[in-house]
């Protein structure tokens, strides 16, 4: 069984990186790594690619940055190239990226069956970008992958059950097979004047980058807070920053950090506060408690018990859930059994 893999941008890379791990533990597939180039960055990319044993992209498109109809536009030339070249019994397609989008479209037109991973995830908020790629990509996709319950149930109200499959979450298995390399990694940071007690933060969503508004209030929510912030700063939010604002003194902003790095900050945090959907997850398997700097959330599993609490970018609900006591219960059972990739390669197996 051929396959090819489509992925841009750093989620997928870390979602990817599990996968192909399992790809290559078994007999009879062969994969091709197709990278979009969407993000190019040093530790936007490659340090993925290092990491986490990926193995050297075959083909790399080098799209970069653009606006979503140059970028997906490039994307689909590329993609479409490589697929009638490589003929794969699939194409592998991952989360809500225009690079998910452009894999998704470019397979189907090419009538090769694509398979989705992390399918289902709804906001029911189409002005986000992610949500139409996750909504065309389910609609034009074969086999369907969901993560949770929820998803699962999503795509049975639209009509997609019978292409659809629960094989639990792929980051779900990345934490567990990386838990003991965290452990084990000192956090560099600590040498780099990271305080010993902080919140870690990110922030990169279009809804929050592109309203200066929503920006404003996200740096005046963490100016009042109590404590140290840690910001691994994405470079799109880098650039809005730059432009208008400044950053309060309690916020210490580093460059992105590797997936290793993240997680080792996240457990040694106090509380996260992002925008991130894998993030959140993170968070949750990792027993920290989360608030959610948007208006609503495709992980409703990780509400549960407030350990995920939604708050927008209004900084009284930021601060009042700050300052909320929470016990993590630690219940992952949502996200599968850890083998989720497995089960993604099982079904491929069966519905060749
Ligand atoms: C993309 C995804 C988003 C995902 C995020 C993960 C879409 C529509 N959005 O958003 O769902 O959560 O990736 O991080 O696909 N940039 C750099 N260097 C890079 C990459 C980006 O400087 O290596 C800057 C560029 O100015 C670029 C901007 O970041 O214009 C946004 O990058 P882009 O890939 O378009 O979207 P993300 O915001 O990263
Ligand atoms: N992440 C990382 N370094 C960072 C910030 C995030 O490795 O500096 C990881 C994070 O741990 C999670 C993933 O990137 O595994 C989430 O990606 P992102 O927030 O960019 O996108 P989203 O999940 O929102 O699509």
């Amino acid at each position: 069984m051929k396959i090819v893999s489509i992925v841009g941008a750093r989620p997928q890379f870390i979602k990817a990186a599990t996968v192909s791990r399992v790809i290559r533990e078994t007999k009879g597939i062969q994969e091709i790594l197709l990278h979009t180039g969407q993000h190019y960055d040093e530790n936007m990319s490659e340090v993925f690619f290092r990491e986490l044993d990926i193995p050297e992209p075959v083909y790399n498109l080098e799209v970069g940055s653009g606006s979503h109809a140059v970028q997906t536009g490039l994307m689909l030339k590329g993609i479409e190239e490589v697929l009638l070249k490589e003929k794969p019994d699939w194409t592998l397609i991952y989360g809500d990226t225009n690079s998910t989008l452009a894999g998704a479209l470019a397979s189907v037109k090419l009538h090769i069956p694509v398979a989705h991973v992390e399918a289902g995830l709804r906001s029911f908020n189409r002005d986000m970008p992610e949500e139409i790629n996750r909504i065309v990509a389910d609609r034009v996709g074969d086999l369907l992958f969901a993560p949770t319950p929820t998803a699962m149930k999503n795509l049975e109200n639209e009509g997609l059950a019978s292409i659809s499959c629960f094989t639990g979450d792929v980051m779900f298995d990345s934490i567990l097979y990386y838990s003991n390399k965290i452990t084990r990694e000192p956090s560099r940071y600590k040498s780099e004047g990271i305080p010993s007690h902080y919140y870690l933060a990110t922030v990169h969503r279009a809804e929050n980058t592109d309203d200066p508004e929503r920006l404003n209030n996200i740096l005046k929510a963490f100016s009042e807070i109590q404590g140290n912030i840690l910001l691994p700063l994405h470079p799109r939010t880098r650039k809005a920053i730059a432009h208008h604002f400044n950053i309060p003194s309690n916020v210490k902003v580093i460059e992105p950090v590797g997936y290793l790095e993240m997680l080792k900050l996240t457990m040694d945090s106090e509380k996260v506060l992002t925008d991130s959907g894998g993030l959140q997850k993170e968070a949750y398997f990792l027993g920290k408690p989360c608030i959610t700097l948007r208006t609503e959330t495709e992980w409703i599993e990780t509400l549960n018990n407030n350990q995920n609490i939604i708050t927008g970018t209004d900084p009284d609900k930021i601060l009042k859930a700050v300052a909320m006591k929470v016990t993590p219960s630690g219940n992952n059972n949502e996200f599968g059994d850890g083998n989720a990739a497995g089960a993604i390669l099982k079904y491929l197996f069966l519905s060749r």
